[in-house]
């Protein structure tokens, strides 16, 4: 712990004071939506809600994150007079599904939620993904609020308003941009996350890091490896740093036109190798891990990496971390294949962003096919 300098830290914090850090969306007459941050926070969940004064409040959980938190926030809900109507969905990214959306939205139908309801998405990026896209749509719109339990939701997806399911054609390809009223981030929660989801969550993280630059990157290399020993005030200074460059990125450009896609870093090859391994080879993290030490490898070819010694270091921090920067069982032409496919790719090339140092990127469609090949093979293992 001592290894941390005090300017480390986002912001000193007494007991009843949180980091509130806003997300504005520049539409409307809506100002935008605050992040609320803070170790234990989801014990004042009740607190929170009642600003918004809803006739009615719905949470939309699964079981495993019912278990192990739901009296926390059923506890805070309960002292300010509210009885929740609790939905459980099933369990995993398989039932991100228009078959799981549509029995959600029946349920929220059913049991009455109007436009004066509340939707609470208690849960992983599965849960936020799928409950936000039932409340953009039942009833045209009701308002919600996530509260994310993994390191994936708390430092990606419950910023940003992106929300949807996966379809019988492709991931993520229905969907919706709703915002939240608000999001509510308590990093205690993350202590019981199983080691492979809080490894897929520092993917994203140190992908941050160096879209970031400054001293996150050397953060990082201090931070223990295993989750249990991180201090509860470094992994809340882990999930502050991202969502406030996320938060910053997303505001300036809602619908990803421009410095929105630097969060892509990593995923061009990513997505490519999810794919070519069938969606089973290698989770999300794991993919985006091994992507980006493919695009600062191609960033190094096409001579735009500045800083010779950074792929080696953000290499290491990703291994740390228990994630792959390596990998087998695929062939680099199939990688190839899907990678032309990307969803977010536009023109000739297939888009990339590249890394000049940590903190200065740079989007480009690259269309030499060798060189794409080869940093694909620098990235087989042995
Ligand atoms: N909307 C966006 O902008 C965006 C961005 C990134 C990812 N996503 C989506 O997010 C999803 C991935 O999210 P994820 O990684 O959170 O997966 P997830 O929601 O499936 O959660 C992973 C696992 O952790 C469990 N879990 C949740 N909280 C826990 C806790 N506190 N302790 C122990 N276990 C817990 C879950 O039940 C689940 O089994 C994908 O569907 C992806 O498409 C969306
Ligand atoms: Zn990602």
């Amino acid at each position: 712990m001592n290894e941390f300098k005090k300017e480390t830290f986002s912001g000193s914090k007494t007991d009843s004071e949180w980091t509130e850090i806003p997300v504005s969306i520049a539409q409307g007459a809506e100002a935008g939506y605050p992040v609320i941050i803070r170790r234990g926070i989801v014990s004042r969940t009740g607190e929170i809600i009642s600003r918004f004064n809803p006739s009615g409040v719905f949470i939309i959980t699964n079981s495993t994150v019912r278990n192990l938190h739901g009296d926390k926030p059923a506890a805070s809900l309960a002292d300010k007079g509210y009885t929740p109507v609790i939905i459980e969905m099933g369990d995993g990214e398989r039932y991100k599904n228009c078959e799981e959306f549509i029995r959600v939205c029946g349920e929220l139908i059913k049991s009455g939620a109007n436009r004066k309801s509340l939707i609470l998405a208690f849960g992983g990026g599965v849960t936020g993904d799928m409950a936000g896209f039932a409340a953009s749509t039942v009833m045209r719109g009701i308002p919600f609020i996530q509260i994310p339990t993994t390191l994936v939701a708390q430092t990606d997806s419950s910023v940003g308003s992106k929300t949807g399911i996966d379809t019988p054609w492709g991931k993520n390809l229905m969907g919706a941009f709703y915002h939240p009223k608000a999001v509510i981030i308590d990093p205690d929660l993350l202590y019981t996350l199983p080691h492979c989801e809080f490894s897929a969550g520092m993917a994203e993280v140190v992908k941050t890091a160096v879209i970031r630059g400054g001293d996150f990157p050397e953060f990082l290399e201090q931070v223990p490896s295993n989750l249990m020993e991180i201090p509860g005030i470094i992994l809340e200074e882990i999930v502050t740093r991202s969502v406030k460059l996320k938060s910053e990125l997303v505001s300036r450009d809602m619908f990803e036109q421009n410095v929105r896609a630097y969060l892509n870093l990593g995923h061009t090859i990513g997505h490519g190798i999810e794919a070519a391994s069938g969606f089973n080879g290698y989770s999300h993290g794991q993919a985006v891990s091994i992507g980006m030490a493919g695009s600062l490898i191609l960033s190094e070819k096409l001579g735009i990496l500045q800083d010779k010694n950074l792929t080696a270091k953000i290499i290491n921090l990703l291994v740390r971390f228990g994630l792959p920067v390596k990998y087998s069982n695929i062939r680099a032409d199939s990688i190839m294949e899907y990678m032309k496919f990307d969803k977010k790719r536009q023109g000739g090339g297939v888009r990339f962003v590249l890394v000049k140092e940590a903190g200065s990127l740079h989007i480009e469609d690259i269309d030499n096919r060798q060189i794409l090949l080869d940093t694909l093979n620098e990235l087989a293992e042995d």
